[in-house]
């Protein structure tokens, strides 16, 4: 089946079809602005973007695609663009071969096709630790990539110490410890879960073991500077639906359940606080009040969009919302204390990919961004906001009615600049004239003029997440 046949395809429409090759340092025209003189560094995106057509196009899904990674190199005033594939086991299985080979969400492979020992798609977000670049896909090792020309290494299970490991790993700003967990980490549908901290110097501190009440998905969790708060939402896996090709089932008529622990005394002693059903994807941060109680502003949804109920029907993006919820957790108390509350009216009709300046990681935060539409049943973000957890005020900026935004990443001005002043950085996809562009905004004044607008050589897919990695002053 061509990418003409396959453009219908709710993994391909818009712009969350893949572009074709790949492309070696481009220089970016600007199209206003000015890059801001000392912001050297690499901006980098990752996403799927599959290298064939998928074998099997009923059994695939978004999150399937070959990873990609898009970086944009900020050096001396001028911007270069390069784009590469994650090398992974299957992506060089299937360049050989010339077509898609591993089909549906446990890349089986089709008939023909050789076995391999399967280490993901790398496709899901970019973290910097110890000194490396790793791509991050839940459910396998990181992947060791090259910061400098973006070539793959290799998957990194740090002497077997770590298996499936989170796209969302926390580092703590001081220590640089960086915190993650797994699930399912004894095969697909089991409750087992492991709890990690990677030192600092790059070597494994902790891989504890722990037990699930269910073996949900669980996207990201939080980290304070004392506390672990893990949402255990009702997304189920299920071996019997998985063979029908679907993996996860929305159990709406469950609770949700929230473990909290010590983060230095681990999992052993996890403690579940037990809610009405609710979806969260992403969270903005979490830290501890000075009265003992753990502060955690999550993105929350009434149910997860993308994932089928139990009657195998997903539901569409008009049928959905998120917002912006404030959980305050009382670890000091037994049962432990729990209560929920909307930060701010929404302000878009959904909204996703929070984020904070990572120099407040676990501790207090002010202020987050976020991406959302105020508009109905399209796909994707046209809308940038920022809220004050504060005052609970927030403002936005809004797009063209079908261009779609990035997260959005936070780059502060300078390394010792106060919390919060700093850019945005974010690329916009211009769906009246299919190209993209990378702006640069200052993250206090989200409508002033943007302070660059870069043009892409072409349209850069939707994606998921991406990291700034800078080496300024
Ligand atoms: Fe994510």
């Amino acid at each position: 089946m061509s990418w003409i046949e396959l453009a219908e395809h709710p993994a391909f429409r818009g712009n969350l079809g893949p572009v074709p090759d790949e492309l070696t340092d481009v220089e970016l025209p600007v199209i206003s602005g000015a890059l801001p003189v000392g912001l050297e560094g690499i901006l980098m995106r990752i996403g799927p973007n599959p290298r064939f057509a998928p074998p099997l196009p009923a059994q695939h899904h978004w999150f399937l695609g070959d990873g990609m990674v898009h970086g944009v190199t900020l050096s001396n005033g001028r911007a270069f663009y390069r784009n590469r594939w994650v090398r992974t086991a299957k992506w060089r299985a299937e360049d050989e071969a010339g077509r898609g080979l591993y089909a549906g969400w446990g890349y089986r492979p089709i008939e023909g096709a050789p076995k391999i020992r399967l280490d993901g798609t790398a496709n899901t977000n970019l973290i910097e630790h110890a000194g490396r670049l790793f791509a991050l896909q839940e459910s396998f090792a990181p992947f060791e990539m090259s910061a400098s020309d973006l070539a793959t290494l290799a998957p990194e299970t740090f002497g077997d110490g770590v298996s499936a490991f989170t796209a969302h790993p926390k580092a703590d700003p001081v220590t640089g410890d960086l915190y993650g967990y797994g699930v399912q980490t004894a095969g697909f549908a089991s409750t087992q879960a492991r709890y990690y901290v990677l030192g600092a110097d790059g070597g494994v501190k902790r891989s504890d073991v722990f037990d699930l009440p269910f073996p949900a998905y669980v996207h990201d969790f939080l980290v304070s500077e004392r506390h672990v708060v893990f949402p255990l939402s009702p997304l189920i896996a299920d071996r019997e639906t998985a063979q029908k090709g679907q993996p996860y089932t929305w159990r709406g008529d469950r609770s949700a359940l929230i473990g909290v622990f010590d983060r230095e005394a681990g999992p052993a002693d996890i403690r579940w606080i037990e809610a009405p059903a609710f979806y969260v994807f992403h969270v903005f941060n979490a830290y501890d009040a000075a009265d003992g109680r753990i502060v955690c502003d999550v993105v929350e949804y009434s149910r997860p969009p993308l994932f089928p109920d139990e009657t195998g029907r997903v539901p569409g993006t008009d049928e959905i919302s998120s917002a912006i919820v404030r959980w305050t957790i009382d670890p000091t108390s037994t049962p432990v204390g729990f209560e929920r509350r909307h930060v701010c009216a929404s302000p878009a009709f959904s909204l996703e990919f929070p984020i904070i300046d990572e120099r407040a990681t676990g501790r207090r935060h002010r202020i987050g961004y976020f991406v959302g539409r105020e508009d109905g049943d399209k796909i994707g973000f046209n809308t940038l906001a920022r809220v004050d957890f504060e005052s609970g005020d927030v403002q936005s900026r809004r797009y063209g009615p079908e261009d779609m935004l990035s997260e959005a990443l936070f780059i502060p001005r300078r390394k010792d600049a106060p919390l919060d002043d700093g850019y945005l950085a974010f690329f916009l996809y211009r769906a009246d004239e299919d190209r993209s562009e990378l702006h640069l905004l200052d993250a206090a004044d989200l409508n002033g003029e943007p302070v660059t607008v870069l043009g892409l050589p072409r349209r850069l897919p939707q994606g998921f997440h991406g990291l700034w990695l800078g080496v300024a002053a």
